[in-house]
């Protein structure tokens, strides 16, 4: 095959075929495609697009680079859940424990933090002890025992998105629907599985800054999962606000262990109902939406998957009594509290600069060789649509750093008080074959 040749089909905008994609892939892992080689085809892709059979093509190819899961041992239905990530985004931790709750399970790989973005392993690291770097065998012995298992995304799965995603970043290529959601597609289907729900974020805290990107990227990677015999649905879900009242690590968990006791913050238990429903549906537990959200309220009323999600930190040999002792466990030298100058109606604007916020306090990291300080964090003590008085503590920020007059100045740019009530819906839409009624 000539790859001069490739690169002129793309450009001209017709479509690539399996076995183009094929050596394509194949070629760059190799070192045969040269990265000059294989970013001049990024950009014409990124002019050009692919249509839905090439987007798969190219996924199932990426796939074949690394190390897959088969998950024959597990047995029953497996269910899967992505977010594109976002700030205070621990739904994770409280999707998985209950929709394992229903008798589904759960084996989940799941990636660390970076910049805005909090990562479910870092999060789960904050539990002493607590590892995502276990054994297949024993992988598929937890999700098979407790229900749900979640493991850290390893160096050998998808190596071509590795290669890829370092190329694309210095050539201006991220930014292509197609490529991105071939990337994060990939990902998820390396782990066998029949149900997946996709949590595409949208607003300033996320990759796809409007409705409109954000469904054509949800509807791509739909695409993708159809084409790979997955059940598979897309929420379209806000970040111009954090989720919940807690943005960091240990807290972040306990917030997610408290809401599966049913004190959790309205936004985070509207989501996850939303997608612990449509798993159900995907399972043929229920046949109507509005039945299964009623079972998801009901188990959370009866506090049922809260043990879950201790059972699975143990079994992963964290100690989760430290979530439960939480202020005896994360204390912190400085707390900073910032205050509202009027009063009014609390609206977050900047969700981006809150999560840069968390990482720049300590929660977070800005290289991948940083280590976080898991007590660190911001806690929402007014969120998006509250009223607050003047002189009202709108957040706290819980640091171990000394004390900067900075930290206050940026958190007052993430939010400003309105004068009128308002209420935004988490859930902008749902993208699904299923009949959501
Ligand atoms: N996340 C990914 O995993 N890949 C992308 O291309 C963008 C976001």
């Amino acid at each position: 095959m000539n790859f001069a040749e490739l690169i002129t089909k793309k450009k001209k905008g017709l479509s690539l075929n399996q076995a183009e994609i094929e050596y394509l892939i194949k070629g760059f892992i190799s070192n045969e495609i040269k990265d000059y080689q294989m970013s001049a085809i990024a950009m014409a892709i990124y002019f050009q697009g692919m249509d839905a059979k090439e987007t798969s093509f190219l996924t199932g190819e990426m796939i074949k680079s690394g190390k897959t899961y088969d998950l024959k041992g597990v047995t029953g239905f497996k269910a899967d859940k992505h977010s594109t990530g976002g700030v205070g985004d621990k739904t994770s931790l409280i999707y998985a424990p209950l929709v394992a709750s229903f008798g589904i399970k759960v084996a989940k790989l799941s990636g660390r933090g970076l910049g805005q973005t909090g990562g479910t392993i870092d999060k789960l690291e904050s539990c002493p002890g607590w590892t995502g770097e276990i054994s297949e065998a024993k992988f598929e012995e937890i999700v098979n025992k407790v229900g749900m298992s979640i493991i850290s995304q390893s160096q050998d799965i998808v190596p071509a998105d590795k290669k890829m995603y370092a190329l694309r970043d210095v050539t201006g290529t991220v930014d292509s629907i197609p490529l991105i959601a071939s990337s994060i597609m990939s990902k998820k289907l390396a782990i066998a599985g029949n149900g997946i729900i996709l949590d595409v974020k949208m607003g300033s805290g996320a990759f796809m800054n409007t409705v409109d990107e954000a469904t054509k990227l949800a509807q791509a990677m739909v695409e993708i999962g159809k084409n790979h015999h997955r059940n598979i649905a897309a929420m379209i879900t806000d970040m111009d606000k954090p989720l919940g009242r807690e943005i960091g690590n240990a807290n972040e968990v306990r917030e997610a262990y408290e809401t599966l006791q049913g004190n959790g913050p309205a936004d985070l238990n509207e989501l996850t109902e939303e997608a612990v429903g449509i798993t159900l549906l995907q399972a043929g537990i229920f046949k109507t939406l509005a039945e299964a959200k009623e079972a998801v309220r009901e188990k959370i009323k009866n506090k049922v998957a809260a043990p879950i999600l201790k059972q699975f930190v143990e079994a992963q040999g964290g100690d989760f009594s430290v979530i439960e002792n939480f202020e005896k466990s994360f204390k912190v030298k400085n707390t900073i509290e910032i205050k509202a100058d009027k009063s009014g109606y609390i609206r977050y604007i900047d969700t981006n600069k809150l999560g840069y916020l968390a990482m720049q306090i300590g929660a977070g990291r800005a290289t991948k060789e940083e280590s976080i300080d898991f007590a660190a964090g911001i806690t929402l003590n007014k969120v998006s649509g509250e009223k607050v008085l003047a002189g009202d503590v709108v957040m706290t920020l819980k640091t171990n750093k000394a004390v900067s007059g900075e930290f206050t100045n940026q958190g007052k740019l993430t939010f400003e008080i309105v004068d009128k009530a308002f209420v935004e819906p988490v859930i902008i839409k749902v993208i699904s074959d299923l009949d959501l009624k």
